[in-house]
């Protein structure tokens, strides 16, 4: 049986920190109702000439360097973004380009917050297949540059940053399960409205800014993500106690409390980054592995539940032995 494994992980945060005490010169906001509301304190933005690939690079190098191996081992990247550098090409192929890594497959994937878990799951599925042996998986965003910051209802929550893993075939057990949901009809509580099919002008007058009903997709979120926590352990017929590490998509401190109080796990055995980060998309979860990875609280053996939620609605989950 051949398995998904993750020999590497990277992740890169731009040198720009907005703090909170930031955002009150710009909105009718507060740090006092920021952290209560979400837990973030501060967010990582991405310099004026920086763009999503230069994020995925960094992070890229960093995981490479992790699974001791080099651009020309990679048989296959895909890059999770909802902020591509360009129309076309994909941040895939431009990431490709600065590896200088000439021939395999490369493309994006488009599931906003869930985008790193789709990407992850697509990647497993070529490796299990033996389409493909050694996977570039990256989720990387600017996603700042979607924001209107005159909107405090949306502007205080998001950062820029991306998070990577190298993936191989092994014959030792890796990714265990994959679940995979989405739901178009929720189109409207979370989305940038405007876009190329509709004509240049459709991204004018703030359409071309994220609008969310923050309060109705907190509710589906906390719902959706305990309905995957449960999928997700009956699937692999495993106990809540089974689970070593949850690292969740990190959007907002009281929704990731909400799944580890289902998972009837402590917060000690939750990755926490959204105090740091703010939600960075497709970026959370590879930036919180990474962090948690590399601080040396997840150890190899261990198993690891990833979940994300995000606009479609989108949501997944990963179970994997790390
Ligand atoms: N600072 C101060 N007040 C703010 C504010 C801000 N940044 N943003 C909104 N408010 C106000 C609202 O205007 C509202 O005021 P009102 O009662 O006078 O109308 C009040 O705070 C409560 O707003 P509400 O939206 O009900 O607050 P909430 O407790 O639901 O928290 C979110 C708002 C956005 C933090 C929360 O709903 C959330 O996290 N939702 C999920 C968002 C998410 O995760 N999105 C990404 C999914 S991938």
């Amino acid at each position: 049986m051949i398995y998904t494994r993750i020999s590497g992980t990277g992740s890169y945060l731009p040198d720009k920190v907005l703090t909170n005490q930031d955002l009150e010169k710009l909105v009718d906001t507060s740090d006092q109702w920021i952290r209560e509301r979400t837990g973030i304190s501060t967010r990582h933005v991405a310099a004026e000439d920086q763009t999503t690939v230069d994020l995925a690079e960094y992070a890229s190098q960093r995981a490479l360097e992790a699974a001791g191996r080099d651009a020309q081992d990679i048989d296959l990247i895909i890059v999770a973004t909802t902020t591509p550098d360009r129309v076309f090409p994909s941040t895939a192929c431009l990431l490709q380009k600065r590896l200088d890594r000439h021939g395999c497959a490369a493309f994006d994937v488009q599931a906003v917050c869930t985008g790193f878990v789709y990407a992850l799951s697509v990647a497993d599925k070529f490796i299990r297949t033996g389409s493909a042996r050694c996977a570039l998986v990256v989720g990387a965003e600017t996603l700042t540059r979607l924001l209107d910051w005159n909107d405090r209802s949306t502007c205080v929550l998001f950062g820029d940053g991306a998070g990577a893993v190298v993936v191989e075939a092994s014959e030792e057990p890796g990714i265990l399960s994959t679940h995979l949901h989405a739901d178009g009809a929720y189109e409207n509580l979370l989305s940038v409205k405007g876009g190329i099919s509709q004509g240049y002008d459709s991204l004018r007058d703030g359409n071309g800014y994220v609008t969310m009903k923050g309060n109705e997709v907190f509710k589906v979120a906390v719902n959706t993500l305990g309905r995957i926590v449960d999928e997700t352990l009956e699937a692999n017929n495993l106990e809540q106690s089974d689970i070593d590490w949850l690292i969740p998509h990190q959007a907002n401190i009281r929704i990731i409390q909400a799944t580890a109080k289902k998972l009837r796990m402590s917060m000690d055995h939750v990755v926490v980054t959204v105090g740091e980060h703010g939600n960075t998309s497709a970026a959370s979860v590879p930036l919180a592995l990474d962090v948690a990875v590399r601080d040396g609280r997840i150890q190899r053996g261990e198993t690891l539940l990833m979940e994300a939620f995000g606009g479609g609605f989108t949501w997944g989950s990963i179970l994997l032995k790390y």
